[in-house]
């Protein structure tokens, strides 16, 4: 091209106009050398740029997954292989029995064994899984589990790996009937794949399920953000599963099962259209087998039947009919626009299982040592497309510390929290609420301090967790705003509890003033006046009479307990006279500003069946 923008000049102008415009560095009157030397830089540049393995980035940066210290670094690897176990034998229909051992083998090295009755692993697939780093079968599906990434006992093992430089010892029994499989395995970090270094088969007396042994550099210690802390809290919101737990000092803990029943399996969904980016969406179309705009709106998302593709389609300007692999970039935008424009219906809920708030405060109960329990579960919501619910629970009095600032439990799809607890949306959202009303002293935005364990649960497809780590929530202000009115109450609950308690304290005051100087004013009365012994008596009962009518005698302590009992306290209370006027009214309460179109939810619930059927038939 150049030769023919340049086809006028002779033959050696036309040259040198060439090398000129190949070369504009020359134009600008840089010398040769220069250009020699800078060229050669970005070639001995280029000779060091290569790939980098996924297993040799998380070998540099441990912390980002929750391997910082070696305190941590223990309950990660605890975490994350507890976590599989019970997801395991959740999806495989099987109530939990898992056994936890940590094991001291001195010189602050420790071994650690997780053993579950779950569905077993298949051979071929025990290698990728403990020794490649993002292998799993969560993360391309949008359906609540514990883990989500692909990464979390692979992380581990590389840890393992790491620090003791022993192999990972699995083993693994799908029935049975089959033989138990055994693996020693290495991660090849260069490669990001598994070394097999040992592989057997060995006798194992178990039906079926997995055992996972490794040896790390790590710390025990008790404490808030300790392994049995963990295990403590595991079994508060999971009360279907059993745990056999042994700590370094061989100090066995069984945490018995107080529930036989399996939360509903969890069920899959497709992504809804709203939380879907541009860069995701231009994949999206990219890999799909529809053949049309249409057919592909309709069967890779929720909610979106005939009726919205057709609004879809009017605003972005695009057809129905397009095919999806020819669309550009300005396409997608433009889609993406569209999907904007157009009311959807929010994602189904019903794939999302909460604990329950029954479950909840008996959880609180049985491992908690207080005198008032209350619990809450929110309606579903939606962030980003993706369903959660919040739940939230308190445990008040008792044993627990008045003094002190309150302890929060933080709970994601059941697994406690234990780190990050300031990064973490949960705080901030307990610190917002205003909780000098419901009883407990509080500072502006802080956490308040009082006699209470606040819980909190977030249930969802797809946990937006601030890093790969697990550790704390991220701040979408639809789930803070959920938090909040989830707290809020437990909190009315709770501040009903607190009052109707102050009263009967100072009525038990009064009493024991009343007791403490009427006989003195009897006694005076007979000095000052002259009464007779029978009529000292007398003005003692009467005055004790009127003084006990005026007191509002409006409760004793066996109704204050009513008030734990009965799980609707605070909403119905003819027990409690009429406390409100110490209640202050949350205004944000039951109101929801959701981007979706809820009336479009109940109307619409005919069209998604109509429209279901047509997508049936269309394929
Ligand atoms: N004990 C087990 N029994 C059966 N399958 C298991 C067990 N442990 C792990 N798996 C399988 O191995 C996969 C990888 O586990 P890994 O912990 O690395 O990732 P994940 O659980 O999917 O996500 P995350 O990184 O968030 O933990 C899981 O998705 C699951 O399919
Ligand atoms: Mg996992």
């Amino acid at each position: 091209m150049s030769q023919k923008i340049l086809g006028t000049f002779d033959d050696e102008k036309e040259e040198d106009a060439i090398v000129k415009e190949e070369n504009p560095a020359v134009q600008e009157g840089f010398s040769e050398e220069y250009i020699q030397e800078r060229k050669s830089k970005a070639q001995e540049m280029a000779s060091k740029q290569r790939d980098i393995s996924v297993a040799e980035f998380f070998e540099k940066n441990r912390h980002l997954l929750g391997f910082d210290n070696p305190r941590k670094a223990l309950l990660t690897t605890i975490k994350e292989a507890v976590d599989n176990a019970i997801d395991a034998c959740e999806e495989g229909g099987l109530l939990p029995e898992i056994i936890v051992e940590i094991i001291d083998m001195q010189n602050g090295r420790f071994r650690i064994i997780v053993e579950d009755n779950g569905p077993g692993i298949v051979k071929k697939q025990i290698p990728n899984i403990f020794a490649k780093l993002l292998y799993g079968s969560k993360f391309h599906s949008l359906k609540q589990s514990r883990g989500q990434q692909g990464i979390g006992i692979s992380a581990a093992v590389l840890y393992s790996q790491l620090t003791t430089g022993r192999p990972a010892k699995i083993r693994s029994k799908i029935a049975p009937t089959e033989p138990a499989h055994y693996f020693e395995l290495h991660i090849d970090t260069q490669k990001n794949k598994p070394e097999i270094i040992k592989e057997d088969i060995i006798e194992w007396k178990k039906d079926h399920g997995t055992r996972v042994e490794m040896d790390l550099e790590a710390t025990y210690q008790k404490g808030a953000q300790g392994v049995d802390e963990y295990i403590k809290q595991t079994a508060i919101v999971n009360p279907h599963i059993t745990i056999i737990y042994t700590n370094p000092k061989a100090e066995q803990t069984i945490f018995a099962r107080v529930s036989e029943q399996l939360p509903p399996q969890a069920k899959e969904i497709k992504p809804h259209p709203y939380g879907v980016e541009i860069g995701r969406m231009a994949k999206m179309l990219a890999i799909t087998q529809a053949k049309t705009l249409q057919q592909f709106l309709m069967s890779e998302f929720s909610r979106v039947g005939a009726k919205a593709v057709k609004e879809i389609c009017e605003n972005s300007a695009l057809l129905p009919k397009d095919k999806p692999s020819n669309l550009t970039r300005q396409h997608v935008e433009k889609l993406i626009k569209g999907i904007k424009e157009t009311k959807l219906i929010s994602p189904p809920t019903d794939c999302i299982n909460p604990i329950t708030a029954e479950l909840i405060e008996i959880g609180l109960r049985k491992e908690i040592n207080a005198e008032f329990f209350c619990s809450a579960t929110r309606p579903p919501n939606v962030y980003r497309g993706n369903p959660f619910i919040i739940e939230a629970g308190i445990a008040y009095g008792g044993d627990l510390d008045k003094e002190k600032t309150i302890r929060i439990m933080r709970f994601a799809n059941r697994v406690p929290l234990l780190y990050q607890q300031g990064a973490c949306a949960m705080t901030q959202s307990v610190q917002e609420v205003s909780w000098r009303s419901y009883g407990l002293s509080q500072s502006q935005n802080s956490i308040p301090a009082g006699p209470a364990v606040v819980v909190v649960h977030i249930a969802s497809v797809w946990t937006p967790y601030t890093s790969e780590a697990k550790e704390a929530i991220a701040h979408y202000p639809e789930i803070v705003k959920e938090i909040k009115l989830a707290l809020q109450e437990c909190g009315r609950k709770l501040g009903l509890y607190v009052s109707k308690k102050r009263r009967i304290m100072e009525e038990g005051k009064k009493k024991s003033y009343i007791e403490k100087y009427l006989p003195h004013i009897g006694a005076a009365l007979k000095e000052i006046v002259g009464f007779s012994d029978v009529e000292e008596r007398r003005i003692h009962d009467i005055l004790k009479e009127i003084l006990e009518k005026s007191r509002k005698a409006d409760g004793g302590l066996g109704r204050l307990s009513a008030v734990n009992d009965d799980p609707g306290a605070g909403e119905d209370d003819d027990i409690l006279g009429d406390p409100s006027d110490d209640m202050p009214e949350d205004s944000d309460d039951g109101s929801s500003d959701d981007s979706y179109d809820d009336s479009a939810e109940e109307t619409d619930d005919e069209e998604i069946e109509d429209e279901e059927t047509e997508r049936g038939a269309g394929q």
